[in-house]
């Protein structure tokens, strides 16, 4: 039987914006919100943190089943721990990247996943939420920006968090992540084919909230 619970599924490459934006429109329908790189960042972490090599399918799939995640408002919590700055890192994020290419990981990070469709609706954020995760959600969107507009955005965001940047750094490593999150066999980075695409170089993020929001008024009205 379908699932009556709408998920708005927002997918991109890193560093569009599609966190900020899926967040708004969570706000703005009072739906859930489900930060899927997050779960993936908390899985980079945490066997860092007990010395399982990334690379280590197994081992990093079998300590990722007895992790226990929650998610408080904009807090993240490993273990009881919070990790909500920990797991922002340009390191996690590459480690996020690496973990996320093993499938059975990606099976173990399943249902947690599908545990956020909960009433009145979910928005969820990350790279395979219409392709694999909810594939009936109702409205997909594919939100992307050049790697060139999106690697100035991250490097905005570090100077504004007074932390040290180097632009051709970021945009070498956001090249190398998209490369990863494009070409891995389990769950790459696609647009679905009944997806929208949003290109956001020249818009602003009200204007993204408001596309996303007058489709999915568009699609429930159906
Ligand atoms: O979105 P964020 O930058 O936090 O994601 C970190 C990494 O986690 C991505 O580069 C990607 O490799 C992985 N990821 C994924 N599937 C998702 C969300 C994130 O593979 N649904």
């Amino acid at each position: 039987m379908a699932n009556a619970i709408p998920v708005i599924a927002i997918d991109g490459p890193s560093a569009s914006g599609k966190g900020t934006v899926a967040q708004l429109v969570a706000t703005e329908l009072g739906f859930h919100y489900l930060d899927s790189g997050a779960l993936y960042r908390i899985v980079a972490l945490a066997t860092q943190q007990k010395n399982i090599a990334w690379d280590n399918a197994s081992e990093v799939s079998a300590y990722a089943k007895d992790l226990h995640i929650q998610f408080t408002g904009d807090q993240v919590y490993l273990n009881n721990a919070d990790v909500s700055d920990a797991i922002r890192s340009e390191q996690m994020g590459k480690g996020a990247s690496e973990v996320a290419v093993h499938a059975s990981l990606r099976a173990v990070l399943l249902n947690l996943q599908h545990s956020f469709r909960q009433a009145p609706g979910l928005v969820a954020d990350g790279r395979d939420m219409g392709s694999v995760v909810f594939p009936d959600a109702p409205l997909k969107i594919f939100l992307t920006a050049s790697t060139e507009v999106r690697a100035q955005r991250r490097y905005q965001q570090l100077l504004g968090k007074n932390q040290i940047a180097n632009y051709a750094d970021i945009l070498l490593d956001l090249q190398q992540r998209d490369a990863r999150d494009q070409g891995r066999a389990a769950a790459p980075l696609i647009m679905p084919t009944d997806a929208l695409l949003l290109e956001t170089d020249n818009l602003t993020i009200s204007a993204a909230v408001s596309f996303i929001l007058e489709k999915y008024w568009h699609k429930m009205q159906k």
